[in-house]
């Protein structure tokens, strides 16, 4: 018989209650159960960061956390990034700098230069770079993407309250 938890988290600001299986992985959860499929399953094992959400203020890979071990938590997904119908600046900067091809690593980078840029709004190109090395890309060989981050940057810089 499933061993079945009740749990409430929080995600992109709306409260969520579900019962899950103890397996059910919380990419799954994100994906199947409440439908916000931009988060993205590669690896399914740590190494890829595509699957990569904001849990509590910091990222972490979905695939490597079930569900239940986000009860109580406050998740952020892709889905949130964008606000009153506008794009975040790091969308707009992606999209206008060509930081992304086939799009499979998109969400994953996205959430990890939102974390970074609150850390260090205003980092050099190596900072960048370092920044995103767990995150992997097979298609643009990530200077077009070091560069978005780097536009996205300036531009929350240079509008107060963007975050
Ligand atoms: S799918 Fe989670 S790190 Fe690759
Ligand atoms: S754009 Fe294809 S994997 Fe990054």
């Amino acid at each position: 018989m499933a061993d079945l938890h009740h749990i409430r988290i929080t995600v992109n600001g709306t409260p969520y209650e579900a019962t899950v299986e103890s397996r059910r992985l919380l990419t799954d959860f994100l994906r199947h159960d409440l439908g916000l499929v931009g988060t993205h399953l590669g690896c399914e094992h740590g190494v890829c960061g595509a699957c990569t959400v904001i849990m509590n203020g910091r990222t972490v890979r979905s695939c490597l956390l079930f569900a239940v071990q986000a009860d109580g938590a406050e998740i952020m997904t892709v889905e949130g990034l964008a606000r009153d119908s506008r794009f975040h600046p790091l969308q707009e900067a992606f999209w206008e700098k060509q930081g992304l091809q086939c799009g499979f690593c998109t969400p994953g980078m996205l959430m990890r230069a939102y974390e970074f840029l609150q850390e260090n709004p205003n980092p050099t190109e190596d900072e960048v770079r370092e920044a995103i090395a767990g995150n992997l890309c097979r298609c643009t060989g990530y200077q077009f993407i070091i560069e978005a981050i780097q536009a996205a940057a300036a531009r929350m810089a240079g509008s107060a309250g963007v975050r």
